[in-house]
């Protein structure tokens, strides 16, 4: 087969990044435009103000991608646009660039779900052996995804309740932490002790998470000690909760790979990026005597290289959509 170049359009939260990427494996260029300074004063993405910006940057963002990749629409094979799930507003900027160039140069249009583009970073640093499990760790998404080849979603468990994005997030902003507090918290998390006792949540026989006991136990916990006047250790608190956290999501991860014939693990999403689930997740695997596969840093959080990556499998997969495709904030990808 002819070597194909695919180009990826992300814009579902609030970056607006467009990717070229040649056969689901190699970064040609890659243009990111995060508006995570303009959100901060208000403490999270506010989704007009999101979409506002997404309006002023989509051109800019793909002229700077074609650019840098010294190439034109006429050497794209194909346009792999995020359709969902995602900020309404936000996704449908994104979709209607794709769908624009998809009508004028006449390439065909691929949909990608989200997911699918997190858990494809990793096609950008390792061969995926099947069967396996993709473990999905982001702001609004923490799942256990089997997979038996490219494409074939089989989803084995998830959150019932907050995302572990964004409990880091929630609990970042009761240690006064800006947003988004995940990777401030990580950090912290490295200065202290893990002291304080907190419950692992969950901790049952099914692959399912819960995190929204565990972010009330730490509110709770600072709203207790600073009424009886004891000074909160702000850092031991992030090293306790994070290690409660990554706790419940490797005891899950150590589940699924005893009760089903995995080969190979793969983390996904931008609480990938993470350096206690980067440490456990390698513990766990060695242990296991599984594959693991963790993206780069910089594939971790929303970017349109991993939407190529996974357009390309989408494509050989026959996935197509026409100029009627529609965004969709909540869609299941299994
Ligand atoms: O995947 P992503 O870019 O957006 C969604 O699709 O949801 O993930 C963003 C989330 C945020 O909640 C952010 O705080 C978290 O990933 N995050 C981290 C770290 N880096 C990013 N959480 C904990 N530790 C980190 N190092
Ligand atoms: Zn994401």
């Amino acid at each position: 087969m002819k070597d194909m170049y695919i180009l990826g359009i992300e814009s579902s939260c609030d970056e607006t990044s467009f990717s070229i990427v040649k056969n689901g494996k190699e970064e040609i260029a890659t243009v990111i435009s995060s508006q995570i300074d303009i959100h901060k004063e208000y403490g999270g993405v506010v989704p007009e103000i999101a979409s506002r910006n997404h309006v002023k940057n989509v051109t800019i963002v793909l002229e700077e991608c074609l650019e840098k990749a010294n190439m034109t629409m006429d050497d794209i094979d194909a346009i792999a646009i995020t359709y969902g799930p995602g900020l309404i507003g936000s996704l449908l900027v994104g979709l209607e660039a794709a769908k624009t160039l998809a009508y004028l140069f006449n390439k065909p249009l691929i949909p990608v779900h989200h997911i699918a583009g997190h858990i494809y970073a990793n096609s950008l640093v390792s061969n995926l052996e099947f069967p396996l499990l993709a473990i999905v760790l982001s702001g609004g998404h923490t799942e256990i995804i089997k997979m038996t080849d490219h494409y074939k979603f089989e989803k084995l468990g998830g959150t019932l309740d907050d995302a572990i994005g964004e409990c880091y997030d929630k609990v970042a902003r009761v240690l006064n932490l800006e947003y988004p507090g995940g990777p401030k918290l990580d950090k912290m998390a490295h200065e202290g002790y893990p002291n304080y006792k907190l419950p692992v949540p969950l901790n049952d026989d099914s692959y399912n998470f819960s995190f929204s006991g565990l972010k009330s136990a730490v509110i709770n916990l600072a709203h207790n000690e600073e009424q009886r006047g004891n000074e909160l250790d702000k850092n031991d608190l992030a090293a306790s909760f994070q290690k409660v956290a990554v706790e419940s999501i490797t005891n899950k991860v150590r589940k699924a790979i005893n009760d089903n014939d995995i080969k190979m693990v793969i983390v996904a999403g931008g609480v990938a990026a993470n350096s206690a689930v980067r440490e456990e997740m390698t513990k766990l695997c060695e242990e296991q005597k599984v594959k693991l596969s963790i993206p780069d840093l910089k594939y971790c959080t929303d970017n349109g290289t991993m939407i190529a990556a996974a357009g390309y499998y989408a494509y050989l997969d026959g996935r197509r959509a026409d100029l009627r495709l529609n965004s969709k904030s909540q869609d299941k990808l299994a």
